[in-house]
């Protein structure tokens, strides 16, 4: 390189780093940007969000590029601004616009117009009326946006985000026979959609019974010999989050079946073993199994002889 050829590359340098310093300080004065939130606010539990979907400055939909943190905030150039007490007439800093949790937090209605601003259809589809929109629970209540991997989207760790309102399933799901949610195999929302259903209580499917048949499809039959209630509805023997009795029964056979069959039959009798087709019959005696003993096909039978369930 000539010495002219040495000279003009030093200038040119020297105007890159000129020009590269004059750009950073414009967006330390510039609100828009995200570096000047994070003057202040740089603590790891909020710098979280620097690695999350909402601030990949180039995917256009976040909106990272123009307006930075403000995509979820709102206008907060007031705050970011302020320097001095005196400045506000002794009122100090003014809040962000939208402040999502805390004692300043903004109204539910406003704080949720943040995020379906940009979430419409898709998964907020049936948002609007649904029993979480109607209760004014915020989409903020169950979304953290700050941290890398949000709770309530993972499996193992949803459930406790849906216990802190919630606190009654809980317990259920702490009953010796449960789905295996605490043991992270399902999460609630793989029978709920929080965010509203065509369904009944938020439920993916369109019934109760259509909600189980999408995982225990063996129960849907046909059968040749069909129990009416289980093809009325799976939850008039079973509740779903959790019992003490076995297989999520809501009562222990034989009472369970003498809510229906309480005629004067043997099925009236159940410790008795009296009255059993053909008399008593040494070991299958209405014990723990109960009515289950012979009547093991409860949910239906393909079986030619298994008009009664037995086989
Ligand atoms: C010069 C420092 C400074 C800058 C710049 C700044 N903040 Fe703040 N921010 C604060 C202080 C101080 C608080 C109050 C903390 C408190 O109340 O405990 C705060 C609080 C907040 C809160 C919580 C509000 C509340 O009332 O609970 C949010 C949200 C927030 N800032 C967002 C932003 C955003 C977004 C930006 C950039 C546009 C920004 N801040 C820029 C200093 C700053
Ligand atoms: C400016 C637009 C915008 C706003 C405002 C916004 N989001 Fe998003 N959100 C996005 C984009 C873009 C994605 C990435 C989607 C994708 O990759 O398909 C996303 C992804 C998500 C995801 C999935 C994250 C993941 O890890 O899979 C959740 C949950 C979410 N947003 C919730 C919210 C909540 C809650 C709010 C309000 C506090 C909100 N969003 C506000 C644009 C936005
Ligand atoms: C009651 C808790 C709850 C509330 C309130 C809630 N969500 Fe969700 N959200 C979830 C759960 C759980 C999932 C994971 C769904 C799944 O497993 O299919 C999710 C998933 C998402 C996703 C990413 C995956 C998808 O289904 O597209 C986005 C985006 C999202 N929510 C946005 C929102 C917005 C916007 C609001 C407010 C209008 C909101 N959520 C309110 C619990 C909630
Ligand atoms: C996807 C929307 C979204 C984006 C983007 C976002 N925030 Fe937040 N911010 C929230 C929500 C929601 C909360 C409430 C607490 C939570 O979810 O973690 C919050 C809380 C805060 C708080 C208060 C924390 C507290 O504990 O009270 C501060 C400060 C803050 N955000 C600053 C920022 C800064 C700075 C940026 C940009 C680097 C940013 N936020 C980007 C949604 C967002
Ligand atoms: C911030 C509190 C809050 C959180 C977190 C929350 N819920 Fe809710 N949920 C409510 C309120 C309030 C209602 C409406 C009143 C009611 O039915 O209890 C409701 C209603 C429901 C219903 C409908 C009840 C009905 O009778 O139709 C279901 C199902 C439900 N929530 C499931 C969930 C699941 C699953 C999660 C976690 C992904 C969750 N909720 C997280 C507050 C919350
Ligand atoms: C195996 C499917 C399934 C799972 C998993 C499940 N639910 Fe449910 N949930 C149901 C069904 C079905 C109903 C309606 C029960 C009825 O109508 O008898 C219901 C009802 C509810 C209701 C409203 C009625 C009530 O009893 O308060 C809430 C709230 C609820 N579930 C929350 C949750 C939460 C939180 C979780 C996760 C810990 C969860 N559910 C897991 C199937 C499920
Ligand atoms: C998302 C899939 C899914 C849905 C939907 C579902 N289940 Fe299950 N169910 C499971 C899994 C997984 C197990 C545990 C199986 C195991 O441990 O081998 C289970 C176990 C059971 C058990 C045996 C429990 C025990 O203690 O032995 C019963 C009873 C049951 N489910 C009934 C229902 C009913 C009633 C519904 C509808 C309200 C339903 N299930 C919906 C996946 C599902
Ligand atoms: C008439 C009462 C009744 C109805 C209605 C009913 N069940 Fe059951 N279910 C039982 C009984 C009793 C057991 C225990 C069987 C045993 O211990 O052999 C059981 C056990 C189960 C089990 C666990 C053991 C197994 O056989 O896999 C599942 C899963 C199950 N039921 C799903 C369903 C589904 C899905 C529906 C709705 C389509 C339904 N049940 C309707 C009474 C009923
Ligand atoms: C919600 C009410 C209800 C419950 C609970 C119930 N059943 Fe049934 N069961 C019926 C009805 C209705 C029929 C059909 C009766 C008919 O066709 O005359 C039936 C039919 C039967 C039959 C065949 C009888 C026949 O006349 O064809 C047997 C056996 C039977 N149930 C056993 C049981 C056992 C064992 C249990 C407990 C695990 C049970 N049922 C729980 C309502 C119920
Ligand atoms: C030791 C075996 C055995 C036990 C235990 C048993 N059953 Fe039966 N049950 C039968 C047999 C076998 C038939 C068929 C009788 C026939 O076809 O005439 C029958 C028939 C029935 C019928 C059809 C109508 C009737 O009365 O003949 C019903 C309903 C019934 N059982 C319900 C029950 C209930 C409810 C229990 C528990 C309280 C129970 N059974 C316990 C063997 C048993």
């Amino acid at each position: 390189m000539t010495r002219w050829g040495r000279a003009l590359a030093a200038l040119f340098a020297v105007t890159v780093v000129l020009a590269l310093s004059s750009s950073a300080r414009a967006a330390e004065d510039n609100p828009n940007a995200v570096e000047p939130c994070l003057k202040c606010h740089d603590d790891p539990g909020i710098a979280g969000v620097l690695h999350t979907a909402h601030m990949m400055s180039a995917d256009p939909r976040t909106k990272v590029a123009a307006i930075g943190c403000q995509n979820c905030h709102g206008d907060s150039s007031d705050h970011a601004t302020f320097i001095a007490r005196a400045a506000t007439g002794g009122q100090g800093r003014p809040s962000p616009g939208r402040v999502f949790k805390g004692p300043h937090a903004s109204p539910v209605a406003f704080m949720n117009e943040a995020c379906t601003g940009c979430h419409q259809g898709g998964t907020a589809l049936h948002w609007q009326g649904s029993q979480h929109a109607n209760a004014d629970v915020a989409c903020a209540s169950c979304h953290s946006s700050h941290v890398v991997q949000d709770p309530v989207l993972v499996k193992t760790t949803q459930a406790a985000v849906c216990f802190t309102c919630h606190a009654e399933r809980r317990a259920d799901a702490l009953k010796p026979s449960h789905h295996p949610v605490l043991e992270g195999h399902m999460s609630c929302s793989d029978c709920h959609n929080p965010h509203g259903s065509d369904g009944p209580t938020l439920l993916r499917q369109a019934s109760v019974t259509d909600t189980c048949l999408s995982c225990h499809d063996e129960k849907r039959g046909p059968f040749l010999w069909e129990h009416a209630p289980v093809q009325e509805n799976c939850a008039i023997c079973h509740t779903p989050h959790g019992s003490v009795q076995a297989s999520l029964l809501k009562q222990r056979p034989p009472y369970l079946c003498q809510d229906c069959h309480d005629s004067s039959t043997h099925n009236s009798q159940p410790f008795s073993g009296a009255n059993l087709p053909g008399g008593p019959v040494p070991g299958r005696q209405m014990v723990q199994r109960a009515c289950l003993n012979c009547h093991s096909a409860i949910h239906g039978s393909n079986h030619p002889s298994g008009a009664r369930f037995a086989r």
